[in-house]
């Protein structure tokens, strides 16, 4: 049986990292253009949990483990926004990693008064603690499956990735109706991981990504938006990595990838060998 997915030990990792602080760039930038409407509904209908201690295992000894020690001045606002939200209080105690939900409330919170947040993760039954702390504040915490939930209502999405089914793969399906239920001025930022292909395992083919990593690029293509893709470890082999999909206005999507640009230039200033494309 696939091993059942558990946030805890992949919080903070580069895939964690390089999402964070373009979405708050997205989320930010999307109330600017929208100053004086009366509501806004921001939906995270894969939310996981608030926040994640970061124990002694953990994929964020990769991600932010390495990046936090860099050095931030001058970064763009969105990348420093996210950076001074993850504290590392003491020597030995790395502190916590927050989660999309908790970031963006914590953002959201000093701005504006009009805002409704909707969370969602069908494994919040479970995060009995993750739940309560949600309900400090004035938002919507459901445990449905993403695939039921109605997005016809949302202005911002965040879908973190597009619909896990057993062993985290893409569900394709639910993925195009989620797309096909949105506003057409709502905004939507995605991410998805990049799922390769071992060179040794390509056989005749040239083509470095799974079947159903392809499926979905080919579905983003098809899509108007925009995606941007990083990868590490070995970028030529194409093997890790992840996207962001995202579909909105020109000028929010311009602001976004300031806030990428600025992630890259500090990643590989500092040595890490990343591939932004
Ligand atoms: C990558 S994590 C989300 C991380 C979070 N957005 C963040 O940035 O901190 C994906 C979450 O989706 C949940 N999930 C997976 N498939 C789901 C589904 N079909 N419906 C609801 N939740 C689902 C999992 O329980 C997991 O906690």
């Amino acid at each position: 049986m696939a091993k059942k997915y558990n946030h805890k030990n992949k919080a903070g990792n580069l895939g964690d990292v390089f999402k964070h602080a373009p979405l708050l760039a997205a989320i930010n930038e999307t109330l600017e253009e929208r100053k004086g409407r009366k509501n806004f509904k921001y939906f995270d209908i894969f939310t996981a949990f608030p926040q994640s201690p970061l124990g002694s295992k953990g994929e964020w000894k990769q991600g932010i483990g390495k990046i936090r020690k860099l050095p931030f001045y001058g970064v763009d606002e969105y990348v420093s926004q996210w950076h001074s939200s993850i504290s590392f209080p003491e020597r030995n105690n790395p502190g916590n990693y927050l989660g999309s939900s908790k970031l963006v409330r914590e953002l959201i919170q000093k701005k504006v008064s009009n805002f409704e947040m909707f969370v969602n993760d069908y494994g919040l039954k479970e995060f009995t603690d993750s739940e309560k702390e949600f309900k400090r504040f004035p938002v919507s915490v459901t445990n449905e499956r993403a695939q039921d939930i109605n997005l016809s209502k949302a202005d911002f999405v965040f879908i973190d990735p597009p619909s896990i089914k057993k062993g985290q793969i893409y569900n394709l399906e639910d993925f195009k109706n989620h797309l096909g239920m949105l506003k057409d001025d709502a905004t939507l930022l995605t991410w998805f991981p990049i799922i390769g292909v071992s060179s040794s395992r390509r056989g005749g083919s040239a083509k470095p990504y799974s079947k159903d990593c392809s499926e979905l690029l080919e579905t983003l293509k098809d899509e108007k938006g925009k995606t941007t893709r990083i990868y590490w470890g070995n970028p030529s082999s194409r093997g890790h990595g992840c996207g962001l999909f995202f579909k909105g206005s020109e000028k929010v999507w311009k602001r976004v990838g300031r806030t990428i640009k600025s992630l890259e230039v500090l990643l590989n200033d500092n040595g890490k060998k990343i591939v932004i494309e």
